[in-house]
This record gives C-alpha cells, structure tokens and sequence, in this order.
C-alpha cells in the first residue's frame, strides 16, 4: 500500500520528504527505487523517531497494522513530532466503539499539538459515503444490507496471516473464537456509518465464517498452494441495531480469490422505497491508495484531533497538485 501511495502522491506533486520501514534489508534503499520509480533521494530508514525529527513531514501516511493497540505509540510517535496522520488501519477508520479509551487518548494528544488523526483507505468511499448517499434518498429506512469481498492475496504477508489463510478449520476456530480476537473491520464501518446518518447504535453482533474451497488454491503472496479443506480467509458479519429503528448487517470476505474472482461492494436498502447499490468490479487494491491520497487535504485542512471521515465531505476528484487544496497557512 505504502509504495503504491508514494507514485500517487509524487503523481499529485506532493513532495515525499521520508520513507520508514522495519526491516534490515529496506533501509538506505531509496523509496523511489523502492516504488518501481526513478530514485526519489529519499533513503528509508528503520529509525521513524530521527526520521520524523529530521524531515518534520506535514502528513504522515502510516500502514502498518491493523488494530489500534498495534499502532497507538506510531501514532503517538507521530502526533509528538507534530505530524498530522492519515492511516489505513482498518480499526482507527472509527475506533470509538471498538477503542474508545485508545481513540480518547488519541484525540486528546492530537489536540494538545494540534494535529489531526484520521482514518481512510477503501471504507472511505466504498462503505461510508456512497451507502450514506444512498441512504439519503430514502424516506425510511428499515434495513441496510451490504456485502462485500476483496482479494486478500493482493496485500502483504501480515494481512494474509490475519485472514488466518492457510489454517485449518480447527485452528481457525480456536484463534478466530479466542477471547482476545480483535475487532472485526465491519464493526468499525457500521458504527461510522451509524455517525453518519445520526443514528445511536444500540447492539451489536459478530459472527465469522471461514472460507473454504474443495480444491488446491495458489497463493501468491505465500508462494505456494494452499491444500483443498484449508481455510482460505473469512467473512465477518456485522449486525448493528439502532435505537431510531434501521437494522444494519454488514458481510465482509476477504480470502485468496480463485481465477475469474474480482471484489465486490453491494448495498441494500429495505424502506421507502428499497434501493440498490452494486458497484461492479471493484479494484479495492487501487481504491485502497487513492482514496488514501485524496484525502490529505481533508486531513491537513481539519480541526484537530481525531477526525474520522464522517465528519469530513465525500472524497472529491483531485484534478490539481494536492497542495492546491490545502487552506492558506495550513501548509506555512
Ligand atoms: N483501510 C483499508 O482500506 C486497507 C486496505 C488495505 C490494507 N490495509 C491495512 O494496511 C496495512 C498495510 O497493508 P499492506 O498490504 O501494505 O501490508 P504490507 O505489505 O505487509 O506492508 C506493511 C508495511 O509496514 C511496515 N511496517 C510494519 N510494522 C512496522 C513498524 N513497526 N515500523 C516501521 N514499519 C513497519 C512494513 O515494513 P517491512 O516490510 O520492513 O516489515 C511494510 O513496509 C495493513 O494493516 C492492512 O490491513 C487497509
């Protein structure tokens, strides 16, 4: 994600000042060699506090990990060094009712340097601002019903370890049932969701499901073939209700896609009248990073703190250099 961002940021002539990774073998190579660009003159590092402190970026694009515990001293680190965040962990796109304690400590740090923190990536358009759209040609709304797959096999080695891919049913099930399973994505996506339509969310449940396939399956990013009967991935089902009456489920899947397989984004309303979202052949791999960059200028221009994106406008087309959107002084 971090390299795709880089060629699109540098496409929107935003000046890539640093690059951090945690592996040996990444630092001193140049990020734009990295990215499969010409060099860039920006060496990557391990060492993200002197890299931080040396380049006093504007915006720091982090995607690292997913959850919130994982990334809170990053973030932090960041914050500290007086860099506003744009990140794509899945759980701080609205950890409010998954780290609400997190999120507060977040929120105050970002204020008290006066910065923002914000989460974005696929959600943003895909899951928050489209069905919101949706839901605002309604007159009323009984149900929402949105279902959706991605590739798992597109991301890196952490995100496949995460879907538990390669697993078998009686591992996925110990680790996927274990106390300490962390969040799932959809949790976090209803409940912006629930934000952005102003409505209170009363109860929640999650179930998961394995994905599992009766024949042998490649997987890239593993380098090898996962065995018929292994687990694959596995959708995460989200139920959501609200004390103002609409019920909202979420099913989310990712797992490594057979050939022929392409993501998928499908939204329902069940109201007055019913309504219908499908957006086709979804490349979330790409959507992930630009709408990740799209929305720096959001990030730079908002108040401080921890901002989630439904409390910012749908993403606008960024047609200019993405400092041509920043508020005067914001960039000073
Ligand atoms: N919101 C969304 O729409 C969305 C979509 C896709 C992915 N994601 C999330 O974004 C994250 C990244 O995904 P990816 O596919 O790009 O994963 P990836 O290929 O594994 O890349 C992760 C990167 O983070 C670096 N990293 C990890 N921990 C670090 C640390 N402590 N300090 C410095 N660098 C660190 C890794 O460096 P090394 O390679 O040197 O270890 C690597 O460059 C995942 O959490 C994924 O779930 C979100």
């Amino acid at each position: 994600m971090g390299l795709l961002a880089t060629r699109l940021l540098a496409e929107k002539g935003v000046h890539v000042v640093g690059g951090i990774a945690r592996s040996e073998a990444k630092r001193g190579v140049d990020l734009g060699t990295m990215a499969g660009l010409d060099p860039m003159g920006v060496p990557v590092d391990t060492d993200a506090a002197r890299v931080l402190a040396s380049v006093r970026p504007d915006v720091v694009m982090l995607a690292t990990a997913s959850f919130m515990p994982e990334i809170y001293d990053q973030l932090a680190l960041c914050i500290d060094a007086g860099a506003n965040v744009l990140t794509i962990s899945e759980e701080t796109f609205y950890p409010w009712n998954t780290s609400p304690a997190l999120a507060a400590q977040i929120d105050r740090l970002a204020k008290a340097h006066g910065v923002t923190v914000t989460g974005g990536g696929h959600q943003d358009s895909f899951w928050i601002h489209q069905v919101s759209a949706l839901m605002g040609a309604a007159h009323r709304i009984d149900s929402v019903h949105g279902s959706a797959t991605w590739n798992a096999d597109e991301y890196g080695t952490d995100v496949v370890a995460s879907k538990h891919v390669g697993e078998t049913l009686e591992e996925f099930e110990r680790s996927s049932t274990r106390d300490d399973a962390p969040p799932t994505y959809g949790r976090n996506v209803l409940g912006a969701l629930a934000q952005a339509s102003s409505l209170t969310p009363v109860t929640w449940e999650s179930t998961v499901r394995p994905v599992i396939v009766d024949h042998d399956r490649p997987s890239q990013v593993l380098g090898r073939t996962l065995a018929a009967g292994a687990v694959i991935g596995y959708a995460d089902v989200d139920t959501m209700t609200t004390a103002e009456g609409p019920v909202f489920t979420f099913e989310m899947a990712g797992y490594v896609f057979g050939e022929g397989e392409s993501d998928k984004n499908e939204w329902s309303i069940s109201g007055e009248p019913d309504l219908y979202l499908h957006n086709g052949v979804v490349p979330s791999y790409t959507t992930t990073c630009t709408q990740w960059v799209n929305r720096v200028p959001d990030v730079i221009n908002a108040r401080p703190g921890l901002v989630t994106v439904d409390e910012m406008p749908p993403l606008a087309y960024r047609a200019l250099p993405l400092h041509r959107y920043v508020h005067d002084g914001k960039l000073d």
